[in-house]
C-alpha cells in the first residue's frame, strides 16, 4: 500500500523518520509532501495514494475525487474539522484522529500565552501573576484536562464548562464544574478556549459573552479561529479596553486588530500549539500506526464518519 504523507506545516524531522519506519517496517511504501504551496501539488502527490496522513491540511472532495484508491484518511492530530467526513463518506474512505496525542503540547502554549498577557508581553512595565487568579476551560476534553494540570502548578483556580462532560471528571481532577457559559465567563479572570469547530460552535463566541469577563480579563484561543465571531469580538475589544486577547489561531481580521488594539492582542503568525517534536512525534506515529493496523486487520477505533 502507498501510504502518503502531506502537510503543509511539516512534522518535526525526527517525527518523519519514526513514521517512515513505521510505514516501511510493515512492508508498505512511504511518500511524503512538505511544504506545498499550490493544491494540484497535493492532487497530484495524492492520486496513487492508498492511504493520506495530514495535519490541518485541507482534504476536500477534490482529493477523494483525485484518489479513488484511497481507503483511509488519518488527521495527526485532534480537530478533523479541515476534513470533508461527506465526501470520504461517500469515496468508500474512513477517516480517523489521533485524540490526546498533541494535548500536552497545546496545553504548554496556553501558559505561554497567559504569562505574556500578565506581563504585558514582556515589555518591562509591572504585570500580575498565576498565582490565585481564576481560569475557566471552555470545554474539558484532552487538551482542557492537560491545562487544569499545569494550572495547579500555577496555584490557579480553575473552573470548566463542558455539557459532553461529568462533573465528577472534573472533580476528580480538581475543578469545579459550571453549568452555565456566561459564568464561566463572568467568574473568570482567564478563560481559555478548547472547543472544536462545528457547526453548532462556528461563531458562538462574540461580545456577549466576553465583555461578561472581569475586569483585567484575559481570553486565551488556542482552538479555532472559527469558533470566535471576530466582529463581536472586536467590539468587545473596543468597549473594554482592560481585555485581552491572545489567540494561536490568527483571526481572519487579525491585522486590523493589531492595528486597533496593538499589545492587547497577540497572535502566532502559523498554528503553533502543536508545533514541537513531542507532538509531532505523539501525533505522527500514532497516525502511522493506525494506517497500518487499519490495512492489517480492519482496525478503526479512531474512526470520525
Ligand atoms: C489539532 O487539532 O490537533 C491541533 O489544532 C493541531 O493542528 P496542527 O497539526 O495543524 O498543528
Amino acid at each position: 500500500m502507498k501510504v502518503l504523507v502531506a502537510t503543509e506545516k511539516p512534522f518535526a524531522a525526527i517525527a518523519v523518520e519514526g513514521i517512515r519506519a513505521e510505514i516501511e517496517g510493515a512492508g508498505h511504501t512511504f511518500t511524503l509532501l512538505e511544504k506545498y504551496t499550490d493544491r494540484a501539488q497535493l492532487l497530484a502527490a495524492t492520486a496513487d495514494a492508498d492511504a493520506l496522513i495530514v495535519r490541518s491540511d485541507i482534504v476536500g472532495a477534490d482529493v477523494f475525487a483525485a484518489a479513488p484508491g484511497l481507503k483511509i484518511v488519518v488527521r495527526a492530530g485532534a480537530g478533523y474539522d479541515n476534513i470533508d467526513l461527506a465526501a470520504a463518506t461517500a469515496a468508500g474512505a474512513i477517516v480517523e484522529n489521533t485524540p490526546g496525542q498533541n494535548s500536552n503540547a497545546v496545553a504548554e502554549l496556553v501558559f505561554g500565552m497567559a504569562v505574556m498577557a500578565a506581563r504585558n508581553n514582556f515589555g518591562g512595565t509591572s504585570g500580575f501573576e498565576l498565582r490565585d487568579k481564576t481560569l475557566g476551560l471552555q470545554a474539558f476534553g484532552q487538551v482542557g484536562r492537560n491545562v487544569a494540570r499545569i494550572a495547579a502548578g500555577f496555584g490557579m483556580k480553575v473552573s470548566a464548562y463542558d455539557p459532553f462532560c461529568p462533573d465528577s471528571v472534573m472533580e476528580e481532577a480538581g475543578v469545579r464544574p459550571v453549568h452555565d457559559l456566561s459564568r464561566l465567563y463572568s467568574e473568570n479572570r482567564f478563560v481559555s478556549i478548547h472547543i472544536p469547530a462545528t457547526p453548532q460552535t462556528v461563531g458562538s463566541i462574540g461580545r456577549g459573552l466576553i465583555e461578561l469577563m472581569p475586569k483585567g480579563g484575559v481570553l486565551i484561543n488556542t482552538a479555532r479561529k472559527e469558533v470566535m465571531d471576530e466582529a463581536g469580538l472586536a467590539e468587545a475589544l473596543e468597549a473594554r479596553p482592560d481585555l485581552k486577547y491572545f489567540a494561536d489561531v490568527r483571526p481572519s481580521c487579525a491585522d486590523t486588530l493589531t492595528e486597533r488594539f496593538g499589545d492587547r492582542v497577540f497572535f502566532t503568525p502559523k498554528k503553533t500549539g502543536a508545533q514541537t517534536a513531542e507532538a509531532n512525534i505523539n501525533a505522527g506515529l500514532a497516525a502511522a500506526a493506525q494506517v497500518v493496523a487499519f490495512f492489517n486487520d480492519g482496525t478503526d477505533r479512531f474512526r470520525v464518519n
